[in-house]
């Protein structure tokens, strides 16, 4: 039983920069052929440029989570590009910080469309791309720590992450006949471009004084003393995309250095 991705077509949504690109790249740089799908059309080709200049396999794509026939489109590509499809990493999503009583019906439906929707639309259609193949397959979602715990001021970010891992679940247990492994990476607080906008968002609501004052303030008391790399979720996704787990299913791991502890 090994960890290897070698030779495996694997799409990673939203990597055009963020967790998703690290991910990109480490599951390249082990040997995996890669979509870089993302929504910014720029990024994931200078994302997908990057990682064939390293001598690794990758395309990019521009697609969006939220529309059905763009994600079919996506996966036919890496179909038509390498062959087949092996893993499908739903890991798009955005976030918004709202004192509760303030977030609209709008921030509700925009946050849950692609933190939600996005999610389950690339389960069922890389789903039935595994199923046509033959079965088999890996389903890695991006939930969150705010899909274990709901945080004041990203009540409706957290309801949309504890739903990737109730659609985590109920994937699991949909496709678990097909030989379908379905899980979630649940990480921290990861310095990325996404948390520059919380960290925005907490200043401008005035739920703090200073620019990374809440960005040090979540990261104050994680166990092993520091915030998330990108690339601390690497390895994870490496394991979870290979054969090392082909007996695991509707888990969604923390990877969080140590911050919730359940
Ligand atoms: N940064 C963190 O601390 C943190 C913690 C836990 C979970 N997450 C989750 O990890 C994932 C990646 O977060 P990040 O920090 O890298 O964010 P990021 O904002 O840096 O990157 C997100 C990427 O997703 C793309 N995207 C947005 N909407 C899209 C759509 N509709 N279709 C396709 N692509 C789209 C963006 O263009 C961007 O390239 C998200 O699901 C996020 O909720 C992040």
């Amino acid at each position: 039983m090994s960890n290897s991705v070698e030779g495996r077509s694997i799409i990673v949504t939203g990597s055009g920069r963020g967790i998703g690109r690290s991910i990109a790249e480490g599951l390249a740089a082990a040997g995996a052929r890669v979509v870089i799908a993302d929504i910014d059309a720029a990024t994931a080709e200078a994302t997908a440029a990057e990682i064939r200049s390293s001598g690794a396999q990758a395309i990019g794509f521009a697609a969006n989570v939220t529309d059905r026939a763009s994600t079919r489109a996506l996966i036919a590509r890496a179909v038509a590009e390498y062959g087949r499809l092996d893993a499908m990493f739903n890991n798009a999503g955005i976030a918004q910080v709202k004192p509760f009583n303030d977030i609209t019906e709008d921030d509700w439906h925009r946050v849950m469309d692609v933190n939600a929707m996005g999610v389950l639309i690339g389960t069922q259609e890389a789903s039935k791309q595994f199923i046509a193949q033959g079965g088999g397959g890996k389903i890695i979602n991006t939930a969150s720590i705010a899909g274990k715990q709901g945080y004041e001021p990203l009540a409706h970010y957290s309801a949309s992450k504890f739903a990737v891992v109730a659609l985590t679940q109920a994937a699991a247990r949909a496709f678990g006949k097909h030989r379908i492994n379905v899980n979630a990476i649940c990480p921290g607080v990861v310095a990325t471009d996404m948390w520059k906008l919380i960290d925005k968002g907490f200043k401008d609501e005035g739920l703090t004084q200073r620019d990374n004052e809440a960005f040090e303030g979540f990261s104050a008391d994680i166990l092993l003393g520091r915030a998330s790399r990108p690339d601390d979720l690497v390895g994870v996704s490496i394991f979870l995309a290979s054969e090392g787990s082909d007996y695991m299913t509707g888990q969604s791991l923390l990877v969080d250095g140590g911050m919730v502890l359940i």
